[in-house]
C-alpha cells in the first residue's frame, strides 16, 4: 500500500491546504495529515481543534486521517511505517525552505523519509494561514481562503461576531 504524510501547522487549514489533501489522496492509497503540536509556537487554534477542524474538513476523503504529533517528524513517521512526505509548493520563495525540510529530512532520516512536492493550484498560490488570520484580526473577507466553517470558528477567535 502506497501511503504518505502531509504534515504541518494548518492553522487553520485553508483551501490551498486541501488542495493538496485532495489531490495527494488521489496518488497515494492513504494519506496522514499530522498537526504539528508546536509548544514554541502559540497557534490561534489549539492542537485538537485544528484536529477537529481538519477532520470536519475532510470527511468526505475516505482514505484521509488526522492525526497530531510533536517532535521529528521523521521519528513520527518511523512509528507509522510511512516513507513519503507531502508538501505543497506556492511560490519560489517557499522553495528554499522546503527543500532544506526536504533535504534535514533525508538525511536524518538515513534515506528512509523522502519529500515530493505538488504545485498549489494557482486560484491558491497566494494563500498563507497566517494571512488569513491577519485578514480576519481586521474582521476583512477570508470566505476565498477557508470554508465557511472554519471562517466563523477563525473570526469567534478575534471576537467578532458572526451571523
Ligand atoms: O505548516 P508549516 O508550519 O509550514 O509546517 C512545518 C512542518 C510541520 C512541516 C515542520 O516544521 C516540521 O516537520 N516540524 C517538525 C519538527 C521536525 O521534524 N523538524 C526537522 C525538519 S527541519
Amino acid at each position: 500500500m502506497k501511503t504518505a504524510i502531509y504534515p504541518g501547522s494548518f492553522d487553520p487549514v485553508t483551501f490551498g491546504h486541501l488542495d493538496i489533501i485532495m489531490r495527494a489522496s488521489k496518488i497515494f492509497d492513504h494519506l496522514t495529515v499530522a498537526v504539528l503540536n508546536n509548544n514554541v509556537k502559540t497557534p490561534l487554534f489549539s492542537v485538537e481543534e485544528r484536529v477537529n477542524i481538519l477532520k470536519e474538513a475532510t470527511k468526505d476523503i475516505p482514505n484521509v486521517s488526522i492525526e497530531s504529533f510533536q517532535g521529528l517528524l521523521i521519528d513520527y513517521a518511523r512509528e507509522k511505517d510511512i516513507h513519503v512526505s507531502v508538501r505543497g509548493l506556492r511560490a519560489i520563495t517557499d522553495f528554499e525552505y522546503e527543500l532544506q525540510i526536504a533535504q534535514t529530512n533525508r538525511k536524518l532520516s538515513n534515506g528512509q523519509l523522502d519529500t515530493i512536492f505538488l504545485t498549489t493550484s494557482l486560484e491558491y498560490s497566494y494563500l498563507s494561514s497566517s494571512s488569513v488570520k491577519e485578514i480576519a484580526s481586521f474582521h476583512g473577507d477570508i470566505s476565498q481562503c477557508v470554508p465557511e466553517f472554519v471562517a466563523k470558528l477563525v473570526y469567534e477567535k478575534y471576537g467578532h461576531s458572526v451571523d
